[in-house]
């Protein structure tokens, strides 16, 4: 089988050598290239790189995402297509948390433009800056109110981190997992109500996926409520700050302090702004349980069907218990579907080994263990089935 690897994520090549796969590592890989020959690999493995316009189709089969966020990734196209995109959602968590903690205290005291400033000192150098250091003075994040949007892996770890360093810390997440809420701590508040939460923090930091409800999720009215002094830390997503209101609340003199991890032209020299450049995952330990995790999950997906950690198709798997073939089969979630894949193969005297049907929202993806080799006919009579869109033969 063959993978391409169009980010730098080296132990991901690593992996699939070591796993017999033909890999083809081509870091910066211009993405007209990646385009014309996506679809003869069976997957592909990206970091931040945009593949909104790479044509999908052919062998391409999955689609891993070295970390967390999707949003550079076509992954409605790919749910189309039969794609399984997988992610490593939680496996750059304790990266980006450290960060923002760090950014906590760079958003309070002015580190960084102090040692900025010390670098144009002159004469009696240490006089000077023992005289000057005043202008950089803060204040301390200890007792402060910080508001987590979003308690996924990141917020959940970055709230329990700030609340251990005394923050009061008030979590707003109306999708909160029980897993996360089991993990909080217990000195972490809860708020049902962003607008009420955004009013009385000190500090706010997001941590919610980008997507079409979430972007400007801190838009112009939520900036108009916020207490005058407040800083924002966004390691999340730059679409999810709306930057005119930004901007406008910086101008007021609302919010002192901006610091994100997503460079834009648009707040580009602010002096109340900080950019940092996309650093939030970029530790060895994050880049190489990235890189592990997804590699894990796509080599589970060619080689066995499961699918683990997939933002567009349901957690599936079957345990291998026999059976001498297995397919995939990838449709959309209509009923009839099952009967029909049920009928195509007994008429062919095939018969059912073990199977597992699971749907996410208008897609469905089935196993199906069968205990004779099912020929390529009938692969293509359960392909023009009616709303099936993929049907894969597992070698085993
Ligand atoms: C993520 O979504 O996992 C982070 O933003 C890190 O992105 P990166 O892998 O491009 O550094």
């Amino acid at each position: 089988m063959k993978v391409l690897i169009i980010d730098k994520v080296p132990k991901a090549k690593e992996i699939f050598n070591e796993l017999n796969y033909e890999v083809n590592y081509q870091p910066g890989m211009d993405i007209k290239e990646v385009s014309q020959v996506a679809k003869d690999y069976d997957a592909m493995i990206v970091r931040s790189t945009k593949i909104h316009d790479v044509e999908l189709g052919g062998n391409l089969k999955a689609i891993g995402r070295a970390g967390a966020g999707v949003n550079n990734i076509p992954v409605e196209k790919c749910v189309e297509n039969g794609i399984v995109v997988f992610n490593a959602p939680g496996a750059n968590a304790n990266a980006v948390k450290e960060l923002v903690i760090c950014s906590l205290i760079l958003a309070s005291r002015g580190v960084v433009q102090g040692i900025e400033w010390t670098k144009s000192v002159g004469d009696n150098f240490v006089e000077a800056v023992e005289k000057n250091k005043g202008q950089f003075k803060g204040s301390e994040i200890r007792r402060k109110k910080l508001a987590v949007i979003g308690l996924g892996a990141i917020g959940m770890l970055v709230a329990n981190a700030a609340s251990a360093l005394r923050m009061e810390v008030i979590g707003y997440d109306p999708y909160i997992t029980v897993e996360n809420a089991w993990k909080l701590s217990r000195n972490v508040k809860k708020s049902d109500e962003l607008k009420a939460l955004v009013a009385e923090a000190d500090y706010i930091t997001l941590h919610v996926p980008y997507n079409e409800k979430t972007e400007g999720i801190l838009n112009k009215e939520l900036f108009e409520i916020m207490k005058p002094g407040v800083k924002i830390m966004n390691f999340a997503r730059g679409e999810l700050v709306d930057l005119t209101a930004l901007k406008e609340a910086i101008n007021k003199g609302v919010v002192e302090r901006y610091i994100t991890d997503f460079p834009n032209e648009e707040i580009r020299g602010n002096d109340k702004v900080t950019i940092v450049p996309h650093l939030g995952a970029s530790t060895h330990e994050a880049e190489e349980n990235c890189a592990v995790m997804v590699s894990e999950q796509v080599n589970n997906f060619l080689k066995k069907g499961t699918i683990v950690n997939s933002v567009n198709y349901p957690g599936t798997f079957l345990e291998e218990n026999g059976g001498k073939t297995r397919l995939g089969i990838f449709n959309k979630n209509v009923p009839g579907t099952i009967s029909k894949i049920s009928e195509i193969l007994g008429e062919s005297k095939l018969n059912i080994h073990g199977m597992i049907n699971k749907s996410r929202g208008d897609w469905a993806y089935n196993i199906v263990d069968i205990d004779g080799s099912v020929s390529d006919a009938v692969i293509d009579k359960l392909n023009i089935v009616n709303g099936i869109i993929n049907v894969r033969n597992i070698e085993k």
